[in-house]
């Protein structure tokens, strides 16, 4: 059984992160997000096609044989007839939308139905699919998903059964993207508010609250200027502008001093991480389990999820490698499988983090990539190669590191990055030139199991840290060790990289053996505005634009710069 999952419409301006998945008798073997290969960053007013024909040509399926298709939005046409089944939330099927997603691959795929499912509903059934718990409550949150904005699920044996859902007044992403906006990171400048964060001192102001006793939000009371009750969704956003205007310094979002947000962003940090705690709890009153699956863009945010893994209760709080919208083309894929009978599966328990589910790269593309920009390489025996780079990590130099299939969602976990020793803050600030960044961002730190012990760092959460999906305080007595990935308060958003991980686990353990510490600072392989490499090709044109790049590695190759 041949099954894809998408989302993104070319037709719909607002659309956005269009990815798609292939699904073949219940295993994925491959995904991708469109930005990779239209080279726009988000694929904004996309479609999927891009992918979806990259998938298939990667692994020989031809558009025929796909069997069905699931898309992560209910968006159906006119027309469209609801579907019976094992699926909650509403299940409609069209075929009336094949030339509009698929421009040009309807030629070959025909007119096809596409089965179109709660969004939110695929957010938690990707989470499930790619984590190994046959029962798991699932908080969803996201900017907004249909009709709300964040959904309690439960799940078991691959059923499905929505708890709770809260209108779309009460955005956890719309409250961080406008306070995003607000202090002059941009709409999408999520990140690095969170960022900034930690540069402030909280106040114990909390913007928004929620009672898990009773599952009701509120606004804060003293804010000035806005009645609860004006809240809509189609201004949601400009009236979040004009609440901050209202009531936080500064008054403005003018502000040339990036750092008089500071304290405005530790407070919007402080209530998101009090609003996850809340829903956390209001899940664990309504079904008493044991396990919760964190999923939506809301749970990109590691100090929540580190809040959450800490203090909720739970036993086992887990994510997946792409929480945000991309990733629900997993749940999409594996719930149109559901309706020609095969339900949604659990991971087996001993299988390793599922990341790498971009296309293989072929040595035959690495040389075809540095015959055409006439690059001087080194082959090299795999030993021999990571010496040499953890030499020159060891050096201060800042590697380039292409490596294998890339790494599906937003983070750079070990395909598609730039690393660096983490000992030296002067690295970091050349890290952050070759990405356009400010000087004040943080870098993530990758480190192995001897890594974590090294630096005296709180525990790996399995299911969130091998992601980079939580953040971790380090010890006093690993501050000086490695200082370029330890953010101001002391902690760092760390991604455990487990025995095997590709070629990343052996490249650590190398730099551990030349440095005597396997971690390094890792962010992803692209330049500003930029999606993250996806070819071998991109990958040779980024080192030629980025002078700071030491050194390009693409195993079994290493690029020297001359
Ligand atoms: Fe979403």
């Amino acid at each position: 059984m041949i099954v894809l999952g998408l989302i993104g419409r070319p037709d719909v301006p607002l659309c956005h992160d269009a990815a798609a998945c292939l699904v073949v008798n219940g295993t994925v073997i491959g995904a991708l997000e469109q930005e990779r290969v239209s080279r726009r960053r988000h694929a904004q007013g996309e479609g999927p096609e891009d992918a979806v024909r990259t998938l298939l040509s990667a692994h020989g399926v031809h558009p025929a044989e796909i069997q069905a298709i699931g898309y992560a939005w209910q968006d159906a046409p006119a027309g469209s007839r609801s579907v019976d089944g094992p699926v909650p939330c509403g299940v409609y099927v069209s075929d009336k939308l094949t030339d509009t997603i698929f421009p040009t691959l309807s030629v070959e795929l025909g007119t096809r139905e596409i089965f179109f499912f709660d969004h939110h509903l695929c957010h938690a059934a990707q989470a499930y699919c790619l984590n190994p718990y046959a029962t798991a409550d699932i908080l969803v949150a996201d900017g907004w998903g249909g009709d709300g904005s964040t959904s309690l699920f439960h799940a078991h044996n691959g059923m499905f059964r929505l708890l709770e859902r809260f209108d779309r007044c009460w955005s956890l992403g719309m409250l961080y993207g406008a306070a995003s906006a607000y202090a002059k990171q941009g709409w999408w400048g999520a990140g690095k508010l969170m960022g900034l964060s930690s540069y402030g001192r909280r106040s114990n102001f909390h913007y928004m609250t929620f009672d898990p006793a009773s599952g009701e939000f509120a606004l804060n009371s003293s804010l000035r200027g806005v009645e609860p009750n004006g809240l809509n969704w189609d201004r949601l956003g400009a009236q979040w502008l004009e609440i901050f205007e209202n009531n936080v310094f500064p008054f403005t979002s003018t502000s040339a001093n990036t750092f008089d947000y500071a304290p405005f962003a530790a407070d919007v940090q402080a209530t998101i991480e009090e609003l996850g705690l809340g829903l956390a709890a209001r899940l664990r009153r309504l079904s008493g389990e044991e396990t919760l699956l964190l999923s939506g863009g809301v749970a990109l945010n590691a100090t929540m999820n580190g809040r959450i893994a800490r203090e909720s209760g739970y036993r086992n709080v887990a994510g997946t490698v792409a929480p945000n919208d991309g990733g629900t083309v997993f749940g999409a894929a594996m719930l149109a499988q559901s309706i020609l009978g095969k339900p949604v599966q659990p991971l087996p328990e001993d299988c390793d983090p599922p990341i790498f589910f971009g296309p293989h790269v072929a040595n035959a593309a690495i040389e075809a990539a540095l015959t055409k920009w006439s690059a001087s390489a080194h082959k090299m025996e795999s030993d021999k190669l990571r010496k040499e780079i953890a030499a020159t990590l060891a050096r201060g130099k800042v590697v380039a590191w292409f490596d294998g299939s890339n790494e599906f969602g937003p983070r750079a976990l070990g395909a598609r990055s730039l690393l660096a020793a983490p000992t030296s803050r002067c690295v970091l600030d050349k890290v952050n030139r070759v990405k356009g960044r400010q000087p004040w961002r943080p870098a993530a730190l990758s480190l192995t199991a001897e890594g974590f012990a090294a630096l005296d760092m709180e525990p790996v959460v399995n299911g969130l840290t091998e992601y980079m999906l939580c953040t971790h305080r380090v010890g006093d007595s690993g501050m000086q060790k490695a200082i370029a990935g330890i953010h101001v308060d002391g902690t760092s958003r760390a991604q455990y990289v487990p025995p095997r991980l590709q070629g990343f686990s052996a490249l650590l353990e190398a730099v551990g053996e030349e440095t005597g510490l396997p971690a390094v600072i890792n962010t992803s392989l692209n330049t500003r505005g930029n999606p993250m490499v996806l070819t071998a090709d991109q990958a040779i044109e980024l080192m030629n634009e980025a002078p700071e790049i030491d050194m390009l590695v693409m195993p079994p190759y290493i690029v020297q710069r001359s």
